[in-house]
């Protein structure tokens, strides 16, 4: 079947089966910096936006993004950058497996909350398992680049 979907602000038609996944469907066309883990929602690697909402793209059927937007983390280059800069900073980045989906996250994070406690930030990473790390990084990162962005915003 045929699908209508903006990617990363660019108009796509991707051919795609009933039964297939988005992150499936992605890959195949290309957008290979959405990762693929457990496919059943549970390692968040696959971690994208539709429509600006933070998806597991593994447990999305294609056929749901017709006419809609997705966001990979291609799409939000310069933000994803910064917030890795301050993840490796903080040495919250070890594989980098999860990096991408996490970011996305982040990012989710960042547009959903405003000044988030700890607990939002745990709770936004909850969908997104690091084997490396125990997420105290991540959340030294996430506080330190949230609290640039106000800084520089306030100026
Ligand atoms: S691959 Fe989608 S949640 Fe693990
Ligand atoms: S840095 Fe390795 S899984 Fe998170």
């Amino acid at each position: 079947m045929i699908i209508n979907v903006k990617i990363n602000g660019l108009k796509k038609t991707l051919d795609v089966e009933p039964d297939e996944y988005l992150v499936d469907a992605l890959r195949r066309y290309g957008y290979i910096s959405v990762r693929q883990g457990c496919d059943t929602g549970n390692c968040g690697v696959c971690t994208v936006h539709l429509d600006g909402k933070s998806v597991l793209s593994c447990i999305v059927l294609a056929a749901k993004a017709d006419g809609r937007e997705v966001t990979t983390i291609d799409g939000v280059k310069e933000d994803a950058e910064r917030v890795g800069r301050y993840l490796v900073e903080e040495g919250a980045e070890q594989c980098g497996y999860c990096s991408a989906g996490t970011i996305m996250s982040i990012l989710y994070l960042e547009k959903c909350v405003e000044n988030p406690t700890d607990e939002d930030i745990l709770h936004y990473l909850a969908g997104n398992l690091c084997r490396c790390t125990g997420y105290e990084g991540q959340v030294r990162a996430i506080k330190k680049y949230l609290e640039a962005k106000k800084n520089e915003d306030s100026k």
